[in-house]
């Protein structure tokens, strides 16, 4: 099965559609909203990136519809609450940085638009991130609030293990085994971090053939307009 703009090499067979030609499908987005949406923040996406990929137009302005936005001011100079529209970004978990330190013992959730990019190993290191939680080895102190997981630098961690089997329900029933759900938000978060990607790499295909062939063009005329000189 092919992932689209994701790495294929996760070694879970997917029972979801291959997403390639940016049809991603829900589920990668369910387990966005149902788990990690709590505490991290998604600022770059707004509800119309998810039209044509994830969802159709009506799903998406129903899911945006459902949540409240501040907006304003009026012509009273009032701002006031109204429900989402297509072009609102995803609604934050916190108000503020200090808010979100203060909901994660100190620590602070990153804004998941750009960590497939942000860090080493990419859509690999979320992946194993998300599945790496074990208990300490032996003659390993780990701080209390803390947790181990090999894989984050340091081995200590803040963020808990978050993914467990079952804890979400695709609609398609597909088993929502660990392994399923980390990989579909990875998916997710990966499309998140280049929404544009099929787009570009279809535009960039379609240049490189009107191109070559003004090429192929140019040369042919120079050759046959030249030949009187030669
Ligand atoms: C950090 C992903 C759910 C709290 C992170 C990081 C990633 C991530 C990629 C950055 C790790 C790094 O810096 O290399 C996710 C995903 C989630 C999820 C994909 C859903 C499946 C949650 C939830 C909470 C949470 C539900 C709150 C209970 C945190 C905190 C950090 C963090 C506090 C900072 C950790 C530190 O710097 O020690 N998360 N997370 N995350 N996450 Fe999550």
């Amino acid at each position: 099965i092919t992932l689209g703009n994701a790495p294929a090499h996760f070694g879970v067979t997917s029972a979801h559609p291959a997403p390639l030609d940016a049809s991603q499908h829900p589920e990668s987005y369910v387990v966005y909203r149902e788990v990690c949406a709590a505490c991290h923040s998604l600022d770059r996406i707004a509800w119309r990136n998810l039209v044509g990929v994830s969802h159709t137009a009506d799903e998406a302005k129903a899911m945006a519809e459902e949540v409240e936005y501040t907006d304003g001011p009026n012509d009273e100079g009032e701002m006031f609450q109204r429900p989402g529209k297509l072009s609102d970004y995803m609604p934050a978990p916190y108000p503020n940085e200090e808010a979100a330190r203060a909901g994660n013992a100190g620590a602070l959730p990153p804004d998941l638009s750009l960590i497939v990019k942000a860090r080493h190993g990419a859509a690999d290191y979320i992946f194993s991130l998300l599945t790496g939680y074990v208990d300490p080895p032996a003659g390993v102190e780990i701080r209390e609030g803390m947790n181990y997981n090999p894989y984050f630098p340091g081995g200590a961690i803040s963020m808990p293990r978050v993914i467990f089997d079952g804890i979400v329900e695709y609609d398609d029933d597909t088993p929502a085994t660990t392994a399923q759900m980390a990989k579909d938000v990875t998916t997710f978060l990966n499309w998140a971090a280049e929404p544009e990607h099929d787009e570009r790499k279809k535009t960039g295909i379609k240049a490189v053939i009107l191109f070559s062939a003004l090429t192929a063009i140019s040369l042919y005329v120079k050759r046959f307009k030249w030949t009187v000189l030669k």
